[in-house]
């Protein structure tokens, strides 16, 4: 069994609505330039883990496990397509790192990839709430941003939260994604526009969901042994954990809380021999600006029902004391959804790399990554460094 496994190379494709390219074009790009940049000749690499939430309502493939290996002239390597709604690209990873650490294998490619847009918004819509309780949820008439709005409400009367400490989240993820080359929107918004934009599921607003999205990332993983052998700037994965919930919103106790990401965390943080205030920025899954401030509680960065306040108080910027999604997150940089997973670990390895260009954290020694399925049945939480002197 390797002692630890580092992440050698990263790719990533611009996030948006990509007319010119296909399910299996991105995923090739990112493929590519992840191998490209750990130096590894494609012959090299023994396993593929790829994350993609929905492949065949989206694009009408299935078997993309396959498809990948195929057209990433990747033919004979064994391929495996991990599925957790929009944690499937975290799980991907992490059965890439499971495949490391078991010793079977040294080198490993995770990938993540969704194409969206090819579908109307509405079938979209359904496609994404395939994430949610079918028979409890969807047939009733939920949608995501119906179930975040319902737990963005419950917030704001437990804890007195905000619309304009929610909205301040979305203003944050934007000057990011401003910064962000392959981001989605590489524009700002003011917190007026955040409060005026157009309303989605009350009181939830256009400009407080992350947009539907076209992308791909890659991450090629390996032996401690390797990675030392073959890269100078190895990053390790110093934990990778992931807990559950229940798959409905109205079977939690808690409808305000994200608990398997409490337990991921505090699983995390024990492997890791880390406290949260060791960590020095994050990527969270805000796939409504809600669920950042729950992330947030819940990943200990501050108390919980203080997310509104310590996101007004500048906390969360890229200048604050725990930058949070300095790539833009899922609103700002754009979610397709199987992709994000792994592109959350491409922008921690750059930040730890220290190749963020201008939304590079300053001294940034240890990265978190929390990516999360449907409401929170699924949450997968991995903790990076590079070496630790
Ligand atoms: N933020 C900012 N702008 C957005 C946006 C977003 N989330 N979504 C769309 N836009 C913009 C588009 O760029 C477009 O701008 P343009 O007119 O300047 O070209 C305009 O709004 C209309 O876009 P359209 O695609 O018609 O929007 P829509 O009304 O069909 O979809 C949402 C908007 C919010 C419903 C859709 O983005 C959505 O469902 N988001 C949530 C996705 C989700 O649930 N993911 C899983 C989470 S668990």
């Amino acid at each position: 069994m390797t002692s630890r496994v580092a992440i050698i190379g990263t790719g990533i494709t611009e996030f948006g609505e990509l007319w010119d390219e296909s399910f299996r074009s991105l995923i090739t790009k990112a493929g590519t330039e992840a191998i490209n940049d750990s130096r590894l000749e494609g012959d090299e690499i023994e396993a593929l883990y790829v994350g993609s939430m929905s492949p065949g309502l989206f694009s009408g493939q299935e078997h993309v496990s396959s498809l990948v290996a195929d057209h990433a002239g990747l033919k004979g390597v064994p391929a495996t397509r991990v599925e957790a709604a929009c944690s499937s690209g975290a799980l991907a990873l992490r059965e890439a790192y499971l495949s490391i650490k078991s010793g079977e294998m040294d080198y490993v490619i995770a990938g993540g990839v969704e194409k969206m847009t090819d579908i109307p918004s509405n079938s979209a819509t359904v496609a994404l709430m395939g994430a949610g309780d079918q028979e409890w949820e969807a047939f009733k008439g939920a949608t995501f941003p119906g179930l975040y709005a319902l737990m963005a409400t419950r917030h704001m009367y437990e804890y007195g939260t905000t619309l304009e400490q929610i909205s301040q989240v979305s203003v944050k993820s934007h000057e990011n994604a401003a910064l962000n080359p392959k981001a989605q929107f590489r524009f700002k918004v003011s917190l007026e526009d955040v409060m005026n934009s157009t309303p989605v599921a009350d009181p939830l607003r256009l400009l407080h969901c992350s947009p539907i999205t076209d992308g791909a990332a890659a991450v090629v993983l390996a032996s401690e042994e390797k990675a030392r052998e073959i890269c100078d700037n190895p990053i390790w994965i110093n934990a990778s954990s992931c807990s559950t919930d229940t798959i409905a919103l109205h079977d939690r106790e808690y409808v305000s809380r994200t608990d398997a990401a409490t337990r991921a965390a505090g699983k995390a943080y024990r492997r890791a021999g880390i406290k949260p205030q060791d960590v020095d920025f994050a990527e969270v899954h805000d796939c409504f600006s809600i669920a950042e401030i729950m992330a947030i509680e819940s990943l200990g960065f501050c108390k919980l029902g203080e997310g509104g306040r310590f996101t007004e108080e500048g906390e969360t910027s890229l200048s604050g004391s725990i930058p949070i999604n300095t790539s833009g997150g899922l609103k700002g940089k754009g979610h397709p959804v199987g992709a994000t997973g792994i592109a959350q670990a491409v922008e921690a390895v750059a930040q730890l790399r220290g190749e963020a260009g201008k939304r590079q954290v300053e001294k940034a020694k240890i990265g978190l990554t929390h990516n999360v399925g449907g409401s929170g049945g699924t949450c997968v939480i991995h903790i990076l460094s590079g070496d630790l002197k």
